[in-house]
C-alpha cells in the first residue's frame, strides 16, 4: 500500500530532487554509511515476533491458527541473502503463512500519510489498511538488510531504490501491495494528501505500480478517493486536479465506478483534533459541511444549533 507501508520505503519512490536531499540528510547523520537508507531496525525479530503474537492473539481472534515462528522463518530467509538481490517472489512463503482474508468494504489504500492513515484505520477496528493486515503490520515503520558482504544484519543503513531496486525492504511492500490489493473487495477507500508539493497521487509509486494492477475487478464495487489537505496549508491538488485527475482518468479507463471528496469529513474532524482553534476547524466549517446531508426545511435551524466542537472532537477521539 501502498499500502502499508513504510514511511521510508515509500519515500524512495518520491521524485529524484526529494530522494537525494533525504539521502544527503541520511549521510549527513552518518558518515561514511554504504547505502541511503535507513539501517536495520534493533531488535527485528523481538518486534516482528511481538507484533505477530499481538495481532493473531489479541487483535484478531481468527487468526488465532497462524504460527508466528513459522512466518518469522520464512521471512528471514531475505536476511541472509545479498542486500541488492532480494525478490518479492522471496516473501511467498511469508505471505503463504500470513495472509488472511480482508473484510468487505474495509481497504484502504494511501499515499503520503502514513500517520494520519494510522490513527484513522484505529487497529483494524475501523478501517483496514496494509498495514492493519497481519503481513503489514509485522513490517510497519520497519528496515531490515544483511551486510553487503558478510553475514548479519547491517545496522548502520540499507539499499534503498536508488541504491537498487530489489532491496529486501521495497521488494517487502511490493509483495505484500500486490496481495493486499488482490484480497481487497467491495468499496476501495484511497486517502491520498492533497498538500504534498510533488502532487497527491504519485504516478509512480506502490499505489499506482504494485496496487492498481492487482485490483480484481470482479470483486470491486466502486473506489472512493477522499483527498485531504492539511490544515492551515495551501491546497495544492483537489479532486479532478492535476495528479488526482490522472488518477480519475486512469479509474474510469479501467470501468471502475469511482468518485472523489475532498477533505472527507470524518477524516478532517480527526485532523482538527490538533488544530481546534484554526479557523478551518471552526463550528462553522464543519456545520457549513454538515449541514449539506440536511434536508432544506431544517437547514436554517441546524445552521443555529450550537454543537460545541469540543464535543464533536471527543466522540472522534473516543472513537
Ligand atoms: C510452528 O512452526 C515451527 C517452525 O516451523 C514448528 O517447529 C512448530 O512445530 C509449529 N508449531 C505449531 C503449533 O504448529
Ligand atoms: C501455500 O503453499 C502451499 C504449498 O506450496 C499451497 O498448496 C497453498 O495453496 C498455498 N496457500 C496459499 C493460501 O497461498
Ligand atoms: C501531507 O504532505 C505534506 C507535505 O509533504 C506533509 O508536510 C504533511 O505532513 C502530509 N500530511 C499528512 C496528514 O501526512
Ligand atoms: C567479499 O568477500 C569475499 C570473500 O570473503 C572477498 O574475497 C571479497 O574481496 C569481498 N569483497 C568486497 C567488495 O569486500
Amino acid at each position: 500500500m501502498a499500502a502499508g507501508g513504510c514511511a521510508p520505503s515509500r519515500l524512495q519512490l518520491l521524485p529524484g530532487f526529494l530522494v537525494g536531499l533525504l539521502a544527503g540528510l541520511r549521510a549527513a547523520g552518518a558518515a561514511g554509511a554504504r547505502w541511503g537508507g535507513e539501517g536495520s531496525s534493533p531488535h527485528l525479530r523481538s518486534i516482528f515476533l511481538g507484533r505477530c503474537a499481538d495481532y493473531s492473539a489479541l487483535l484478531s481472534p481468527a487468526q488465532r491458527d497462524k504460527n508466528c515462528t513459522a512466518i518469522w522463518e520464512a521471512f528471514k530467509v531475505v536476511l541472509d541473502k545479498d542486500p541488492c538481490s532480494v525478490f518479492p517472489s522471496d516473501y511467498d512463503l511469508f505471505i503463504n503463512l500470513s495472509r488472511h482474508t480482508i473484510p468487505r468494504d474495509k481497504s484502504l489504500f494511501w499515499e503520503n500519510n502514513h500517520l494520519l492513515v494510522t490513527s484513522y484505520a484505529e487497529n483494524t477496528r475501523r478501517l483496514m489498511p496494509l498495514s492493519d493486515v497481519l503481513y503489514g503490520r509485522v513490517g510497519d515503520f520497519l528496515s531490515w538488510c544483511r551486510k553487503k558482504n558478510a553475514s548479519g544484519l547491517d545496522y548502520e543503513s540499507c539499499p534503498t531504490s536508488e541504491d537498487c531496486e530489489n532491496n529486501p525492504v521495497d521488494s517487502f511492500w511490493k509483495r505484500a501491495s500486490m496481495q493486499y490489493s488482490q484480497e481487497s473487495s467491495g468499496v476501495i477507500h484511497v486517502m491520498l494528501n492533497g498538500s504534498e508539493p510533488t502532487g497527491a497521487y504519485p504516478v509512480k509509486g506502490f499505489f499506482a505500480d504494485f496496487e492498481i494492477p492487482y485490483f480484481q475487478k470482479n470483486k470491486i464495487t466502486r473506489i472512493e478517493i477522499w483527498v485531504m489537505h492539511d490544515i492551515g496549508k495551501p491546497k495544492v491538488e483537489s479532486c479532478g486536479e492535476g495528479s488526482v485527475k490522472i488518477l480519475e482518468d486512469r479509474l474510469e479507463e479501467m470501468g471502475f465506478r469511482h468518485s472523489c471528496i475532498n477533505d472527507y469529513l470524518p477524516v478532517k474532524l480527526l485532523m482538527c483534533v490538533d488544530h481546534s482553534t484554526h479557523p478551518d476547524c471552526s463550528l462553522n466549517s464543519a456545520a457549513a459541511s454538515i449541514q449539506r446531508k440536511v434536508p432544506s426545511f431544517c437547514a436554517e435551524q441546524s445552521a443555529s444549533l450550537i454543537i460545541p466542537l469540543s464535543l464533536v472532537l471527543a466522540s472522534v477521539v473516543q472513537m
